[in-house]
C-alpha cells in the first residue's frame, strides 16, 4: 500500500517545517508507505527534515526536458538531487489548465525514470465521460498514450493514480465497485503492456474525495493498493488517520 498527499499549492516552507516535523514524531510503524509531495519551494524542507525516515516526499510535476533555457521549469535532475523518490505526472490540474497531453506526461515519466524517480501517472474521467458510459475506454486511452515509450525497469518504479476528474475535491468519491472495476481493468491493460507478472506488482491508486470515512471501504478491493490524497492530507490528524486504516 502506499498513501500519498498531494499538498497542491497549499502550505508554505515555514509551515511544512513544523507539519513535516509533526509528522515524523506521530508516525505510528506501518508496513504501506507514506509519501508526502508538496510545491517545489518545499521539498527541501522535506529533505531536510524527512531524510533517514521511512516518509518518502516527492514533486507534483516535472519539466518533459532535461536541461536548458527553459524559464521556470523544474528538471528531474533537481528533483532527484532533493531526494525525491515520486512525482506525479499528469495529474488532471495539470491536464486541464496546462493542456497537458499523454504525449507530455510520457515525456515527463520518461525524465523522472533517467533518473531513478518513480512516477505516479494520473488517469480517469470527467463526467460527461462517465454518464456517457465511456469511463474505462476513455481511462485506458489515457493510461496507455501516457506510457508510450515509458519502460520501467521494475514494477516499484511506475505508480499508477485513477482519479476520477469529478470526485477530484467535490466530495463525491467513487464507490468502491467502480473503483475497483477501473483498477481491474488498467491492471489488465498494464498486463498486456508490460506482462503479467509486471502488471499484478504495480500499484494502482485510487484518488478523489479519499476521507478516514471512506478510505477503509476503498481499501478493501483487491486492486486498490492505496490513495493519492489532496484535501484529507493537508490536516496531520486526518492523513495520520488515512495511514493507519492502510496499515
Ligand atoms: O491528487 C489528489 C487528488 O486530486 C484528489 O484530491 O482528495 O482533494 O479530492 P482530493
Amino acid at each position: 500500500m502506499l498513501v500519498a498527499g498531494n499538498w497542491k499549492m497549499h502550505k508554505v516552507p515555514s509551515e511544512a517545517r513544523v507539519w513535516l516535523a509533526e509528522l515524523k514524531r506521530l508516525l505510528p510503524p506501518l508496513d504501506s508507505e507514506a509519501a508526502v509531495l508538496p510545491a517545489f519551494p518545499m521539498l527541501p524542507v522535506a529533505k531536510e527534515v524527512l531524510s533517514g525516515t521511512p516518509i518518502a516526499y516527492g514533486a507534483q510535476d516535472v519539466s518533459p526536458h532535461r536541461e536548458g533555457a527553459y524559464t521556470g521549469e523544474v528538471s528531474a535532475r533537481m528533483l532527484a538531487d532533493l531526494g525525491c523518490r515520486y512525482a506525479i505526472v499528469g495529474h488532471s490540474e495539470r491536464r486541464r489548465y496546462h493542456g497537458e497531453s499523454d504525449a507530455l506526461v510520457a515525456e515527463k515519466a520518461k525524465r523522472l525514470l533517467e533518473e531513478g524517480i518513480t512516477p505516479i501517472l494520473c488517469v480517469g474521467e470527467p463526467l460527461e465521460v462517465r454518464e456517457r458510459g465511456e469511463a474505462v475506454p476513455y481511462t485506458l486511452a489515457q493510461l496507455l498514450g501516457s506510457l508510450k515509450g515509458v519502460e520501467p525497469e521494475s514494477p516499484d518504479r511506475l505508480v499508477i493514480a485513477y482519479e476520477p476528474v469529478w470526485a477530484i475535491g467535490t466530495g463525491k468519491n467513487a464507490t468502491p465497485e467502480d473503483a475497483e472495476a477501473m483498477h481491474q481493468a488498467i491492471r489488465q491493460a498494464l498486463a498486456e503492456r508490460y506482462g503479467e507478472a509486471f502488471a499484478s506488482r504495480v500499484r494502482v491508486l485510487y484518488g478523489g474525495s479519499v476521507n478516514p470515512k471512506n478510505f477503509a471501504d476503498l481499501l478493501s478491493m483487491p486492486n486498490v493498493d492505496g490513495g493519492l490524497v489532496g484535501g484529507a492530507s493537508l490536516e496531520l490528524e486526518s492523513f495520520l488517520a488515512l495511514l493507519r486504516m492502510a496499515g
